[in-house]
C-alpha cells in the first residue's frame, strides 16, 4: 500500500483579507478555516500532516496542532512553501496530498478520488483537482492535450487571451508521487507576472521530465478558495447549505432551512423541529424529539429529550438542559445545570446556577449572579417554586419544595418546603384613594385661580 503525507499550504498572508488575522484562522461555521481543510484531510489517514506556515503564526501552529509544522520564512509563492516541507518528507515516497488551507469546502470523497486518479496505473507523476466555477476570473486555468492528459496549469494573471476563455480551472489540490516532488519543484522558476515560485508549474515541469498529469474534476462548490471578505461570505454560506443538509438527511425538521445558521460542531437529534430564524454557536448538543421555535441563539449548550426551547430564547455556554425542559421567550440561561422537566417560561436570566427537576421558575426571575467584582453560584433544589419577579441574590441556596413568593428579593437560604416571602408588607386604607384624589383636584384649582 503506497502511504500518504497531507501537506497543507498557509503561509500566505492573506492580503486581499484586509486583517490582522491570518487567513487561514477566518472562521467558516465558526471554525477556523483550517481546520475544515485539516478534517477533510484526516478522513484519509495519512501518515503525517504537515502545515506550511509563515513566521510569527504561532496562532496557526497552535490552531493546527498535533500537525508538524515547518516555517516558510519568506511567501516566495506555492512552489517555494511545498518545497519547505522537503526535510520533513526527505525519507517519505508515498503520495503528497497538497492542499491549500483557504479551500475549506473540500470533502473527503474527493481527496480520495484524486488521490486513486494519481496512482491509477499507469500512475501519473501528478494528479490535479480541476472544476469549472460560474466565474472562472482569477483562477489558474487548466489546459489539457487532445488526449485528456493535463499539458499546464497557466494562472490567471499569465493567461494569453485565447487561455482566458477557458472554463476549467485550477482548484489547487494536487496529488503527487511524492519521489519526482522535490526534484521537480528545483527547476521551477520566478518569470511569470508575480514573480513567485508557482506550483502549478509542476505540470509542465513533470511533462518536460517525461512524466505525465491528469485532472480530476469535483464540484465548483466543494473547491473554492477564500482570498477575501466577500469569498468568505460565499464559502459560509455553501458550507451552511451543505450543514442544513446534513442536518435534515439525519432526520432534523428544518422548517426554513435558509434561515437556521449551524456551527460546525453542531449535533442534532432526529425528530427535533427547528423554526425559522434559530442560530447556533459553538459547542451544541441537542436530544431528540426537541423543539426549538423561532429566533433563538444557542451556543455552548446541551439540551436534553423533548426539552423545548423558545421562541426567542438564548443558551449560552455551560447551559445544561435536563430532558422536557421548557424554556419560554426571552429568557436567558448561562452556566447553569437544569434538571428535568424544569419550566422557566417567561422574560427569567438564570447563571451560575443549579436547578433541580420539575422546578418552577417564574416569569421575570433573575438570579443575581454579579456582585459587580465577582460571580457566584445560586442553588435551587428540585420541585421548587420560584415566585414572579423574584431575585435570588447569590451566593444563595434553596431547599427541595421551597415556595418562593413573588416579587422576593431573596438574600438568604431557604430550607425544604419552606415559604419564604421577601418584600414590603401590603397597606390598605379604605376609601384613601378618593380623597387624595379630591385633596391634589382642590390644590390644583386654587393654583389655576392664583395665575388669573
Ligand atoms: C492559487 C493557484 C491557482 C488556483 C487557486 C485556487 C498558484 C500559483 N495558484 O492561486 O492556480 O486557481 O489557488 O484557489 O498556486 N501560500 C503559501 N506560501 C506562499 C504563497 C501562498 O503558503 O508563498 C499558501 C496560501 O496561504 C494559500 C495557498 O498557498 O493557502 C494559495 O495561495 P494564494 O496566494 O491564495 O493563491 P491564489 O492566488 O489563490
Ligand atoms: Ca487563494
Amino acid at each position: 500500500m503506497t502511504e500518504l503525507a497531507a501537506l497543507v499550504l498557509a503561509a500566505g498572508k492573506g492580503t486581499r483579507m484586509r486583517s490582522e488575522r491570518p487567513k487561514v484562522l477566518h472562521p467558516i461555521a465558526n471554525q477556523p478555516m483550517i481546520r475544515h481543510v485539516l478534517a477533510a484531510a484526516a478522513a484519509l489517514r495519512p501518515a503525517r500532516t504537515i502545515v506550511v506556515v509563515g513566521p510569527e503564526m504561532d496562532d496557526v501552529a497552535a490552531c493546527v496542532a498535533p500537525a508538524t509544522t515547518v516555517v516558510q520564512k519568506e511567501q516566495l509563492g506555492t512552489a517555494h512553501a511545498v518545497a519547505q516541507a522537503r526535510r520533513a518528507l526527505a525519507d517519505f515516497t508515498g503520495d503528497v496530498l497538497i492542499l491549500y488551507g483557504d479551500a475549506p469546502l473540500v470533502t473527503p470523497e474527493s481527496l480520495t478520488a484524486l488521490v486513486a486518479e494519481r496512482r491509477r496505473p499507469p500512475a501519473a507523476t501528478a494528479a490535479v483537482m480541476g472544476m469549472r466555477p460560474a466565474s472562472p476570473g482569477a483562477y489558474g486555468r487548466l489546459v489539457l492535450e487532445p488526449d485528456g492528459a493535463l499539458a499546464a496549469i497557466v494562472e490567471a494573471a499569465d493567461c494569453t487571451p485565447e487561455q482566458r476563455t477557458l472554463t476549467l480551472c485550477n482548484s489547487g489540490l494536487m496529488a503527487v508521487d511524492a519521489r519526482r516532488l522535490f526534484a521537480l519543484l528545483d527547476g521551477i522558476r520566478r518569470d511569470n507576472a508575480k514573480g513567485e515560485h508557482y506550483l502549478t508549474d509542476l505540470v509542465a515541469a513533470a511533462r518536460r521530465a517525461g512524466g505525465t498529469c491528469r485532472v480530476l474534476e469535483a464540484p465548483a462548490d466543494e473547491l473554492m478558495g477564500v482570498n477575501s471578505r466577500a469569498d468568505l461570505a460565499a464559502a459560509e454560506a455553501a458550507m451552511q447549505r451543505r450543514l442544513r443538509a446534513e442536518a435534515m438527511a439525519a432526520g432534523v425538521t428544518l422548517v426554513a432551512p435558509e434561515t437556521v445558521f449551524f456551527s460546525a460542531d453542531t449535533r442534532i437529534g432526529r425528530d427535533s423541529v427547528v423554526g425559522p430564524f434559530v442560530v447556533f454557536g459553538p459547542g451544541v448538543t441537542v436530544g431528540e424529539g426537541v423543539a426549538i421555535p423561532a429566533f433563538c441563539h444557542i451556543a455552548g449548550a446541551s439540551i436534553g429529550d423533548r426539552a423545548s426551547v423558545g421562541p426567542f430564547a438564548r443558551l449560552r455556554p455551560g447551559a445544561e438542559l435536563g430532558a422536557a425542559v421548557h424554556i419560554g421567550n426571552f429568557v436567558e440561561v448561562k452556566n447553569s445545570r437544569l434538571g428535568t422537566g424544569v419550566k422557566a417560561n417567561h422574560l427569567a436570566y438564570i447563571g451560575d446556577s443549579a436547578v433541580g427537576a420539575q422546578t418552577n421558575v417564574g416569569a421575570g426571575a433573575i438570579t443575581c449572579n454579579y456582585d459587580g467584582i465577582d460571580k457566584h453560584r445560586t442553588e435551587i433544589g428540585s420541585g421548587v417554586f420560584v415566585g414572579t419577579n423574584v431575585s435570588l441574590v447569590a451566593p444563595v441556596v434553596i431547599g427541595d419544595g421551597a415556595i418562593l413568593a413573588a416579587g422576593s428579593v431573596v438574600t438568604g437560604d431557604v430550607p425544604a418546603d419552606a415559604l419564604a416571602i421577601a418584600r414590603g408588607q401590603q397597606v390598605v386604607k379604605p376609601g384613601r384613594a378618593g380623597a387624595w384624589r379630591d385633596a391634589r383636584r382642590r390644590a390644583k384649582a386654587a393654583k389655576e385661580r392664583g395665575k388669573n
